[in-house]
């Protein structure tokens, strides 16, 4: 086995580390930004591609309705998502950015809400008799990727956004 080769799965630590401390110390129209940018990523790159995996693989198992299940929760997840998102870009962002406090302002929520639902997802496809399959297991793989990246920008709005704007509210 060639060593060198496999991924190290706590090489990414520092990275992630450095990252939050750069964040912590950022700007919020940089903050804003950054997390604009991995909205618009979720939904133009990441969730597409996912979406294209899913179909690709209820093809090869035709017979298999689990997956077509799993999809369906996936595409509600998705939905969820997106609302989700156009609420934090509408409202929880500009009200971060103008540092005003909205007395009546909606509840803060996190995307922290939605990742069982990924969990969940990720947990079915495993026990599925296809996920010894090559294309199932880059699915696997992809959402499991997609499901750290979301807890870490959840992290991201948790500690700087919704933190910052609960002071505000005071
Ligand atoms: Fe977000």
């Amino acid at each position: 086995m060639d060593i060198e080769n496999q991924p190290n799965v706590h090489s990414s630590q520092p990275n992630k580390v450095v990252q939050r401390a750069r964040l912590l110390n950022a700007s919020p129209a940089i903050v804003v930004d950054r997390l604009k940018a991995s909205h618009w990523r979720f939904e133009n790159v990441v969730i597409p591609k996912i979406e294209q995996s899913f179909v690709g693989l209820m093809k090869i198992f035709p017979d298999n309705p689990s997956l077509a299940v799993l999809f369906k929760v996936f595409i509600k997840f998705e939905l969820a998502m997106r609302f989700h998102i156009s609420i934090e870009e509408d409202i929880i962002f500009k009200e971060y950015l103008s540092q005003n406090s909205k007395e009546n302002a909606s509840d803060s929520i996190s995307h922290e809400d939605e990742e069982p639902f990924l969990s969940e997802i990720i947990y079915l496809l495993k026990k599925e008799k296809c996920s010894v399959n090559p294309f199932c297991r880059i699915l696997i793989q992809q959402l499991e990727k997609f499901e750290l990246e979301l807890e870490e920008h959840a992290w991201i709005e948790e500690n700087i956004i919704y933190k910052k704007i609960r002071e505000q509210r005071k």
